[in-house]
């Protein structure tokens, strides 16, 4: 059953270029969609129209059987959490704990569960001994840490990750992704947008969007044998597939090695 259906969605933020073209797009419950594209593809744009931060200028966003619009925008936020791309913008609070508190306000959560909340989730994302800090103390890494702590907590059943994890070190990203993993076991639909396809190899599902349309949309194994569409869409390609694409263009005919590459191209 699709919790998120989005129907012939058309937007722009002016009258001369319009950033969205009939977009399509039906995300299930509890699946895991990874979304690519090029730097102004429109993938921050799709996200901000899907919580409603952003009005479509035509077509359709339904969310959980309620279609978007000013009387449902309310109750449609209150079922995604989303961290954005810039940390900045997430940030309210005077300190890093009123900031991880602050979605859950919103959906009034009872004092004593927010309190624990916040520990457990401070302490998830490594963060538990910077809750009397000001934000702007914090470098861009450790923000993007609190603006996750912030939406994990609120618990909500739909998670939007627009490149959360862009400024974290190579094992803060590993640990986001395991509690992306631990979200979709607990049956959480997940949409995170990356520019990196070895971070979209575990997600269930790939769409790439293309100057504001989807170009692709599949299985990781679909997307990556679909040569023509990855090589217009300016994503940086993991390397054994570059080698097999290679080989194909040389005529280099050597199915084991080949066999080897596909494995090796869907390493995680
Ligand atoms: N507030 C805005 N006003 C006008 N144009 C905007 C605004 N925000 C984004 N755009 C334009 O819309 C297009 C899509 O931007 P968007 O931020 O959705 O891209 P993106 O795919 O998220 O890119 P990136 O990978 O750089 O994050 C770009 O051409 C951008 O210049
Ligand atoms: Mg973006």
């Amino acid at each position: 059953m699709s919790i998120i259906k989005i129907e012939d969605l058309t937007f722009s933020y002016n009258e001369d270029t319009e950033v969205l073209k009939n977009v399509n797009l039906e995300i299930n419950k509890g699946e895991w969609v990874s979304i690519l594209g090029h730097n102004g593809s429109g993938k921050s744009t799709l996200s901000k129209l899907i919580i409603g931060l952003l009005k479509a200028s035509s077509g359709k966003i339904t969310v959980d059987g309620e279609l978007l619009n000013y009387d449902t925008v309310h109750s449609i936020r209150r079922k995604i959490g989303i961290v954005f791309q810039n940390p900045d913008n997430q940030f309210v609070g005077v300190t890093v704990e009123d900031d991880i508190a602050f979605g859950m306000e919103n959906l009034g959560i009872e004092r004593n569960e927010m309190i624990s909340k916040i520990q457990e989730f401070s302490k998830k994302v490594n963060m538990i001994d910077y809750l009397n800090k000001a934000p702007h103390e914090l470098s861009g890494g450790q923000k993007q840490r609190v603006a996750i702590a912030g939406i994990l907590a609120m618990g909500t059943d739909i998670i939007i990750f627009d490149e959360a994890t862009s400024m974290l070190d190579p094992k803060g990203r590993d640990s986001v992704l395991s509690f992306i993993k631990e979200l979709k076991n607990q049956g959480i639909t997940i949409i995170t947008i990356t520019h990196e396809m070895k971070e979209a190899l575990y997600s269930d599902r790939i769409v790439i969007l293309k100057e504001g349309k989807v170009i692709a949309d599949g299985t990781a194994v679909d997307v990556l044998q679909d040569k023509k569409t990855l090589n217009s869409s300016n994503l940086e390609l993991l390397l054994p597939l570059k080698l097999i694409y290679h080989m194909q263009e040389q005529n280099i005919e050597n199915k084991e090695i080949e066999e080897i590459l596909w494995q090796l191209s869907l390493i995680k």
